[in-house]
C-alpha cells in the first residue's frame, strides 16, 4: 500500500519538488540563537522543504504545516524533528545519568513519557537515542550517551527506540526514532570534539557498532549520519558506512538525516567543493540535508549536467516520503497538533513522579564512609555550594525544551520535605570563576555571574557555617555548559576554586559529603581521599531537587552503578574495564610490564561500580554443568545477601572471559544483569543462563561466531568485585 501510495506520489512530482523533499532546515520559535536557515518559512510555500527542526507547540506547528498543506502543490506534509534527548518538556536524567540506572524498563518509559509530550507538542521525530559509545570523558558529549559498554549500550539503545516508537506509529503519541551519530562519533581523537576518528575494523564491528544496529534492530525510522571522518573518509560521504554497513548489512529500510550542515562540513574536510560534496553525500545514503542546502542548490544543475543519476534523488526522496506515510502524514497532516493533548500530556503528575524516580534511580554513590550518608534528620547540617539553591544546571545540556525555573532546586525540595529542620546555607564559591572559560561556554545558556563577594569572602562564610554544623554537605561539579556539544576538556577535575573550598572545609575537621553534578567522568583522586561520602548525582532533570533531598535522608537507598570508568588521571584515557591482557600484563615487582610509573593502572571507580546504604554479600558461583556446546546452556547462581540494615537495590553484574582466541579477547565483558531488591537479612538466589551466542565475537578471518575452549565466568557487584567460576565450551 505504502509503496503504491509512494510511487503515485512521486509520478506527480518535478525534479524540484523531489529535491524540496530533502530538505530539512531549523526553524524556531521557542528558542533562540544561532539559526543559518534562512526564510524557511518561504521556501515550505515554495514547496523546498521536507521537514523542520526546532518549531514545537501546536500553534507552531500547525502554522508550518498548513503553509505545507494548503500552499504547495503536492500538499505533502511535513516533519517536525527537535532534539528531545532526556525528556522533552518534563525532563529526565542526562542520558549518562539514566544509563547508570541499569534499568531498562525506566529508560523505555522515559523515552515514552518523552515521546508522549513531544508528539503532545507538534512533533514527530525525535534526534535520540545517541548511542555512541565512548571511553574518553574528556569528549564532552558522552553525557548524551549510555557509557563505555557494548552489551549495555545495545539493550539502552533498543529501550530507548520501543519507548519512542512504541508499539506502532498507528497512534498519535508517538515519534520517530533518530539513531545518531552514525557512527563511531564517541571514538573522536583526544576527546577532542568532531575530531578524527581511525579505527580497525575489528574494533568498529565488536565494539562502536553494536549499539547502532541495536537501535536498528529495534526498528528505529530514521538514522542521523556523524560528523567525524572514519580511516579518512568523513561519515556523512561514506557509502561503505550508510548503504553497505546499514542498508546491505543490516537491512536498514527507514531514512538517513545528515548532522547540522554536515554535508557543507565535508568541503573543510576537503573531499570536494560544493558540487563535489553534494553528489559525494547523496550517493553514500544522507537522504536529509540538515540546514546546509547543498542538496536544494546543486542536486538539480547535477542531473542536468549528467554528472549525477537521478536515481539517487528518487531514492532520497521515496525513503522521506516513506516516513511521512508510516507516521500516517498523508492521511491527518496534523495527526500530532493537538492542544488538548498538550494540556493533559505535559509535565503531568505521571511524568514528573517518573523524573524523580529516574532521578533516585540515576544516583551513584562513590564513597560513604562511616555511614556518613543518610543524613540524620535533626542534626544541624551546613549545605554549601553554588549547586545547592541553582536550578539551570540541575536540568544540564541538550534539555532543549526543558524549562528550568520548573526544576526544584535542592534547596527547596529540602525546605518544603524537612520544613522543621534547620539548614544553613553558604554559597562557597562561584561555580567557575575563571573568565576566559566563563567567555567560552555559550553565555545564552550558561549564565555565569560573578559573584559580589571575593572567593575568600565566600569561603570564609562556608567554613563559618561547616564550623557550626554537624556536617557539611557540599554542591560542586560543572556548570552545564562545560559538557555536551563542542564542551571537551583536557582537565576533568573539578575547577580549581572548587577543590579550594573544598580543602579549607577540610581543614574545619567536619564530615564532608560531596554532592556533584556534571555530566561526564571526573578525575578526583584528592575528592576520594578527603571527603567522608561522595554522591554522583550528575544533571538529575525537573525532579533532581526532590531526588537528591530523598536520597540524602535515605527515603531513596541509592542503587546506581558507574556505565562508564572514572580515571584516577587523564594520562590514563582511555580507560575502560574491557582492556585486554597485553603480552606483558602488569606485575609491579617486574619493570616491563604493561603500567604507569606514577599511578595505578586501575581506576579510581571501576565500570559497574556503585556503594548503597546496604551492604550486601556474594555466595560463591554455582554451575550446574561446566562443559556446554551450541546446543546448551549452563546455568550460573549465585546468592546475595542483604548483609546491612536497610532494604536496598543491588545490581548483579555477569561478565565473561574467553581464555584463547583467534584473536585476543577481553579481560571481561559485561553479558548480563540482574536486579535484586532485598530486605535487610534477606538472600535471594539468582541465575543467570549462557550459551555460545553469549560468547561470539569477530574471529581471526572476521566472522562472528564463538570459539570452543576455556571460559571464565564472573558475577558481582562491578567489573572489579566478583566471584568466578571456569567452564568449557565444546
Ligand atoms: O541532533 C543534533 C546533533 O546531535 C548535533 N548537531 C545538531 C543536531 C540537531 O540539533
Amino acid at each position: 500500500k505504502m509503496d503504491a501510495y509512494v510511487s503515485n506520489l512521486m509520478s506527480k512530482m518535478t525534479i524540484d519538488e523531489k529535491i524540496g523533499q530533502l530538505n530539512l532546515p531549523a526553524i524556531g520559535f521557542d528558542i533562540t540563537g544561532p539559526v543559518l536557515s534562512q526564510g524557511v518559512e518561504e521556501k515550505i510555500q515554495q514547496g523546498l522543504v521536507g521537514g523542520v527542526f526546532n518549531t514545537y507547540t501546536p500553534a507552531a506547528v500547525r502554522k508550518l504545516q498548513a503553509y505545507a498543506i494548503t500552499k504547495t502543490r503536492l500538499k505533502i506534509p511535513l516533519l517536525f524533528g527537535y532534539d528531545v534527548i532526556h525528556g522533552h518538556k518534563t525532563i529526565f536524567p542526562i542520558p549518562l545519568g539514566l544509563s547508570s540506572s541499569w534499568d531498562l524498563p525506566l529508560i523505555e518509559q522515559t523515552a515514552r513519557a518523552a515521546a508522549d509530550e513531544a508528539s503532545a507538542d507538534g512533533l514527530n521525530w525525535v534526534f535520540s537515542p545517541m548511542v555512541d559509545i565512548t571511553r574518553d570523558p574528556r569528549w564532552g558529549r558522552v553525557s548524551e550517551g549510555g557509557g563505555e559498554d557494548t552489551w549495555l549500550g545495545s539493550q539502552i539503545a533498543k529501550a530507548m527506540v520501543k519507548g519512542y516508537q512504541g508499539k506502532s506509529f498507528d497512534t498519535n503519541d508517538v515519534v520517530m526514532a533518530c539513531v545518531k551519530h552514525f557512527a563511531l562519533y564517541g571514538a573522536v581523537e583526544a576527546g577532542r570534539d568532531y575530531n578524527v576518528v581511525d579505527m580497525s575494523d575489528r574494533r568498529m564491528f565488536e565494539t562502536y557498532l553494536p549499539t547502532y544496529k541495536a537501535a536498528v534492530d529495534a526498528g528505529a525510522a530514521t538514522v542521523m549520519s556523524s560528523f567525524n571522518e572514519i580511516n579518512g573518509v568523513p561519515a556523512a560521504a561514506n557509502r561503505w558506512l550508510l548503504t553497505d554497513v546499514l542498508r546491505k548489512q543490516w537491512g536498514f529500510d527507514g531514512m538517513v538525516a545528515t548532522d547540522y550542515t554536515a554535508i557543507m562540513e565535508l568541503m573543510q574536510h576537503g573531499v570536494g567543493n560544493e558540487e563535489q560534496v553534494a553528489k559525494l553525500a547523496l550517493e553514500a545514503g544522507n537522504d536529509m540535508d540538515m540546514v546546509s542546502e547543498i542538496f536544494l542548490k546543486r542536486l538539480k544543475q547535477l542531473v542536468d549536467e549528467k554528472k549525477m543519476n537521478v536515481s539517487y534523488i528518487d531514492q532520497a526522496c521515496r525513503r522521506v516520503l516513506e516516513a511521512k506515510y508510516k507516521l500516517g502524514l498523508f492521511a491527518n497532516p496534523y495527526k500530532f497538533v493537538s492542544e488538548q493533548r498538550a494540556k493533559t500530556q505535559i509535565m503531568n503528575a505521571d511524568k514528573l513522579q517518573l523524573a524523580k524516580e529516574a532521578a533516585e534511580k540515576s544516583m551513584v554513590l562513590l564513597k560513604n564512609q562511616n555511614n556518613v550518608l543518610p543524613l540524620k534528620q535533626g542534626s544541624n547540617i551546613a549545605f554549601i555550594g553554588p549547586l545547592v539553591k541553582d536550578q539551570r544546571d540541575l536540568i544540564g545540556n541538550w534539555s532543549g525544551a526543558g524549562d528550568w525555573k520548573k526544576a526544584i532546586s535542592v534547596w527547596d525540595a529540602l525546605q518544603k520535605q524537612y520544613p522543621s529542620n534547620t539548614f544553613t546555607y553558604a554559597k562557597g564559591c562561584n561555580i567557575l570563576d575563571n573568565q576566559a572559560l566563563i567567555d567560552k561556554l555559550n553565555p545564552h545558556d550558561a549564565q555565569i555571574v560573578l559573584d559580589s563577594k571575593t572567593p575568600q569572602q565566600l569561603i570564609d562564610e562556608a567554613v563559618s557555617a561547616a564550623n557550626k554544623a554537624n556536617v557539611a554537605v557540599v554542591f560542586l561539579g560543572e556548570a552545564f555548559g562545560m559538557t555536551g556539544e563542542a564542551a571537551s576538556r583536557s582537565d576533568i577535575s573539578l575547577p580549581a576554586n572548587q577543590v579550594a573550598l573544598l580543602k579549607a572545609l577540610k581543614a574545619t575537621g567536619k564530615p564532608i559529603v560531596l554532592v556533584l553534578m556534571n555530566g561526564r567522568p571526573l578525575t578526583l583522586p584528592w575528592e576520594d581521599a578527603n571527603m567522608d561520602a561522595i554522591l554522583e548525582t550528575w544533571y538529575g532533570g525537573t525532579k533532581a531537587g526532590d531526588a537528591i533531598a530523598d536520597v540524602l535522608f535515605g527515603k531513596y537507598n541509592p542503587s546506581g552503578k558507574l556505565s562508564m570508568t572514572f580515571p584516577r588521571s587523564v594520562g590514563q584515557i582511555p580507560i575502560y574495564y574491557s582492556a585486554k591482557n597485553t603480552g606483558r600484563p602488569i606485575d609491579e615487582q617486574q619493570k616491563y610490564t604493561s603500567k604507569y610509573l606514577d599511578i595505578p593502572n586501575t581506576p579510581l571507580y571501576p565500570f559497574g561500580y556503585g556503594l548503597s546504604y546496604t551492604t550486601f554479600s556474594y555466595s560463591a558461583v554455582k554451575l550446574d554443568k561446566t562443559t556446554i556446546n551450541a546446543d546448551s546452556k549452563l546455568t550460573a547462581t549465585v546468592t546475595i545477601t542483604n548483609t546491612g540494615k536497610m532494604a536496598g537495590q543491588e545490581t548483579v553484574e555477569l561478565y565473561v572471559r574467553d581464555m584463547i582466541g583467534s584473536v585476543t579477547r577481553p579481560l571481561k565483558e559485561l553479558k548480563g544483569f540482574q536486579k535484586v531488591f532485598l530486605q535487610p537479612g534477606e538472600s535471594k538466589t539468582i541465575s543467570f543462563n549462557i550459551g555460545t551466542d553469549d560468547l561470539k565475537f569477530y574471529d581471526i578471518n572476521m566472522k562472528y561466531t564463538y570459539e570452543p575452549g576455556d571460559f571464565k565466568l564472573f558475577i558481582g557487584t562491578s567489573s572489579q568485585d566478583v566471584k568466578e567460576a571456569d567452564f568449557k565450551v565444546e
